[in-house]
């Protein structure tokens, strides 16, 4: 079975709604004009900025993602949002887990994972963010790291469809420091992930279920890292707030052989 590419933009904190407009608009034109294989593409606005995102895009097949989400449906949690509100703001995908709301807002494994469930239940994606910082690599621990992350963060989610579930392997030392995983590095902990999905899933969900990269994609090192096996997209943060560097990433992942 092959995996389609997936290319999400994580703006992060960054544009205002017209700002939003404006870029949505521009990419759904650039990407209307590519060829080659097929790709689907996300972007991952602020919270205030989804519906205008979504509203730019009908029409085509780019997605919305939120970067974050509470767990429950409804009710007294002030400031937060829930999967249902994201659905209606015209969402198709979740961020959950990223490093930075681990490492400033409390995110750990248990809240990730509720998150997850949540969201399946509210019929949108999870994007499952996990990696190892700079420390546990040093110190050998990349992949007990990455593999706790995985167990606690899917623990009972009786997920069946390869469609519903995506992981982005994202190396805290590599996100927004310019320093990319090498291609190698990439591929030996997302295929450990895969065989991980085998023994938790089933062998349909390890083939199926993709696996992105993030952490300083840029369009001079998005084609190598998807050349890969088991990369199978790619996460990106800074460089996916420039139209032209996003559609540029996109267009490589189009050459990317399944
Ligand atoms: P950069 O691409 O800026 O390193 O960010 C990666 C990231 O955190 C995507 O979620």
């Amino acid at each position: 079975m092959s995996r389609t590419p997936l290319i999400v933009g994580n703006w992060k904190m960054n544009k205002t709604i017209k700002e939003t407009k404006d870029f949505c608009l521009r990419l759904k034109n650039e990407l209307t004009a590519q060829k080659n294989g097929p790709v689907e593409v996300a972007v991952a606005p602020p919270f205030t900025a989804l519906a205008a995102a979504a509203e730019a895009f009908l029409g085509s097949t780019i997605a919305v993602a939120a970067q974050d989400v509470f767990w429950a449906e409804s009710g007294a949690f002030t400031g937060e949002i829930s999967p249902p509100l994201l659905a209606d703001a015209g969402c198709r995908y979740a961020v959950i887990g990223h490093s930075e709301r681990r490492q400033y807002f409390g995110e750990n494994d248990e809240s990730v994972n509720k998150k997850a469930a949540a969201l399946m239940k509210a019929g949108l994606i999870p994007i499952l963010c996990l990696g190892e910082s700079l420390k546990e690599r040093q110190g050998g621990l990349a992949f007990s790291v990455v593999e706790r992350q995985t167990r606690e963060g899917l623990k009972d989610l009786g997920v069946k469809n390869p469609a519903d579930l995506i992981i982005a392997y994202e190396p805290v030392w590599a996100i927004g420091t310019g320093q990319t995983a090498t291609p190698q590095q990439a591929q030996e902990i997302q295929a450990f992930l895969r065989k991980l999905l085998r023994e938790l899933f089933s062998p349909a969900m390890a083939q199926g279920v993709r696996i992105l990269y993030g952490g300083s994609v840029k369009p001079d090192n998005s084609a190598e890292l998807m050349a890969m096996e088991d990369v199978d997209g790619a996460l990106v943060g800074g460089a996916s707030l420039d139209v032209q560097f996003f559609v540029e990433i996109v267009q490589g992942a189009r050459t990317k052989k399944k």
